[in-house]
């Protein structure tokens, strides 16, 4: 009989034989950018979650570094009566994201700042490119998404990150950062396999970034696939991406890990996304779950997978409450 219980029999022995941990440098942590002056708009769906004006934005990230945390991620939120068909305000060197980056930038140089890159946030009928007859149109969409990220990295962005699931946006991006002489300064972080997911349900209310009709699953991948996932992260590295993601996280540990193991050189990133997020909040609300408990083994799992970074929306609660 092989004595298993040895390896538990106290809370120090536990410890010691612990192989991962959580600390504040595995963190990115979200942030939804709205125009105005002194906005702190809590997300309905998304307790404990706000918009925020440029300048609570940038008081916050000082609270958030305070906490140990030294990565952002930001997504502009704009009036619908800023959007249109092209999403002109998503590349416009003026735009939200621009100016939130150059604030934050100012205020707090040693925060890494990261920009989602992405055309739903700003085109009308809210999907993530230019439309041809209700669909996206993959080619016309990449110079669109490679501008945007152009503007970003011109205003401070250490790392631009596409999400649009575009078939060749990572090498669109490298070709117009390389073309600015922008690519030594400017990562970029690949939504490399991006689910369909009913997951993102709350992240849409937030970023007012619902499509207006349809779905997004000819863009975003299909569930129902063993392979894919691998298959988009190998193309993502190819085309030059400094960093993969996969998401959502927790439903989707199988393709974390099997990822990171067939392409260990090059750091995984997951992204607990907002349904994850919300599903936990409102179970712990409830009082069904004990909240600490069940954030500190959801993060665990993503790490024992092999993420190196998670996209949290509980990061900060986490440092605060929990660290
Ligand atoms: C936009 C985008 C989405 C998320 C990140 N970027 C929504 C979507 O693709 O439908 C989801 C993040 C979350 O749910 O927290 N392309
Ligand atoms: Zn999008």
């Amino acid at each position: 009989m092989k004595r298993f219980r040895e390896y538990r029999k106290d809370q120090a022995t536990r410890d010691r034989y612990a192989d991962v941990s959580i600390s504040g440098e595995d963190f990115i942590y979200p942030y939804f950018i709205v125009e105005g002056e002194g906005v702190r708009e809590p997300i309905p769906s998304m307790p404990g979650i706000n918009r925020y004006s440029i300048d609570t934005f940038v008081e916050d990230v000082g609270e958030v570094e305070k906490l140990g945390i030294d990565k952002i991620l930001l997504f502009g939120v704009v009036d619908d009566s800023e959007k249109d068909e092209r999403g002109s305000k998503a590349y416009d060197p003026d735009s939200l994201i621009c100016r939130a980056v150059r604030a934050v930038k100012a205020a707090h140089p040693k925060v890494t700042v990261i920009t989602d890159v992405c055309l739903c946030e700003y085109t009308s009928h809210g999907h993530c490119g230019l439309l041809h007859h209700h669909d996206v149109e993959n080619d016309a969409t990449l110079p669109l998404l490679a501008e945007m990220a152009y503007v970003h990295a011109k205003a401070g962005a250490d790392y631009v990150a596409p999400s649009a699931m575009m078939d060749g946006q990572i090498e669109a991006l490298d070709r117009r950062l390389r073309e600015a002489g922008l690519r030594e300064k400017t990562h970029i972080l690949s939504y490399s396999a991006k689910y369909a997911s009913a997951y993102y349900g709350p992240f849409r209310d937030a970023a007012d970034s619902a499509p207006s009709f349809g779905d997004r699953k000819t863009y975003q991948m299909d569930y129902r696939t063993h392979d894919q996932g691998l298959e988009e992260i190998e193309a993502d590295i190819e085309e030059g991406a400094d960093l993969i993601m996969v998401k959502p996280a927790l439903p989707y540990l199988d393709i974390i890990a099997r990822g990171v193991e067939k392409y260990p050189q090059v750091p995984m990133v997951a992204y607990q996304v907002s349904g994850e997020y919300s599903m936990i909040k409102a179970a712990s609300q409830a009082g069904y779950l004990n909240e600490r408990n069940i954030v500190y083994e959801s993060l665990i799992a993503i790490k024992r997978a092999g993420a190196k970074y998670i996209i949290s929306y509980y990061a900060k609660e986490y440092q605060q409450r929990w660290a």
